[in-house]
């Protein structure tokens, strides 16, 4: 069988209901089965397929078919401009978290020599992309998942700048440690509630403790601008990606202590 029929009928397996993306999420699995870039792929359609490699291509198709999200199947997702190791331990990096790695970068002189806190750090990505430009910065990435830490301490491995920063397994409420230049977190925001409404691929695969914020799904937010002020240095800053719905709530937050003026 080539290529071309066997993406077909992965295309046909899948269908459009356990996926909006049938045909692009059959060809990124079939290019990561034949290990080739998926442009590679898509001009050698008539490349032939071992039996052997259709066997397990369907298998990973099945897979995706009830739901499991593409980056946990082949392991790493692209975020800013590096691949992260991810597992079901962790969040899957989103391109709205670049927002908060952009708007850092644009307060971090090339040369700085400054101490980042990551708040709730999951695969890391958004520290590790941060370091990663800046060569002389530290960091801290601390999360309540120890799973979480092991995968984001693979990350700081394969990024080589697993000697620039410290992974600490604490709850935010409870953690102590240094002084930052800047603090960024994108937390758990999510109410308990609209946990329910999420897409199947989230809710039933990513982590719930990534993802839940309590009630208002302030309470992470909540934690984290109270350890704020004991955390940071004098003219630090404070990144926090939110929900839509919450920047009155967080502003509350921020005016109460004194964080805003
Ligand atoms: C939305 S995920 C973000 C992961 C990663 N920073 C990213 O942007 O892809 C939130 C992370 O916060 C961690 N977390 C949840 N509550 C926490 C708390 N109270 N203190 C520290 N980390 C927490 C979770 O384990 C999870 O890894």
């Amino acid at each position: 069988m080539n290529c071309q029929k066997a993406l077909y009928n992965a295309k046909r397996i899948l269908g459009y209901k356990s996926t909006k993306s049938p045909i692009l999420d059959s060809e990124i699995l079939l290019s990561f089965l034949l290990k080739i870039e998926r442009n590679q792929l898509l001009i050698n359609l008539d490349q032939i397929i071992k039996k052997n490699d259709y066997e397990k291509f369907i298998k990973l198709i099945l897979r995706r078919k009830k739901g499991e999200p593409i980056a946990y199947i082949i392991g790493f997702k692209e975020f800013w401009k590096n691949k992260y190791f991810v597992n079901s331990d962790v969040l899957i990096p989103r391109p709205d978290s670049e927002v908060i790695v952009e708007e850092s970068l644009k307060l971090i002189p090339k040369k700085a020599f400054f101490n980042i806190l990551d708040v709730g750090t999951g695969s890391g990505c958004i520290i590790l992309s941060i370091l990663k430009e800046r060569k002389n910065c530290f960091g801290v990435g601390i999360d309540i998942s120890l799973k979480a830490l092991k995968v984001a301490k693979i990350n700081a491995k394969m990024q080589q700048i697993n000697n620039r920063i410290k992974f600490i397994n604490s709850d935010i409420d409870k953690f102590c440690f240094g002084k930052y230049d800047i603090i960024l977190s994108n937390p758990p925001y999510i109410n308990s509630f609209g946990i329910n409404y999420l897409e199947n691929d989230i809710k039933n695969y990513e982590p719930k403790v990534a993802l839940d914020g309590g009630i208002e799904g302030l309470s992470c937010i909540e934690k984290l601008i109270k350890k704020s002020p004991k955390l940071i240095k004098k003219k630090g800053k404070l990144f926090i990606e939110i929900g839509s719905n919450q920047l009155n709530k967080t502003k509350r937050l921020l005016y109460k202590k004194k964080i805003l003026h």
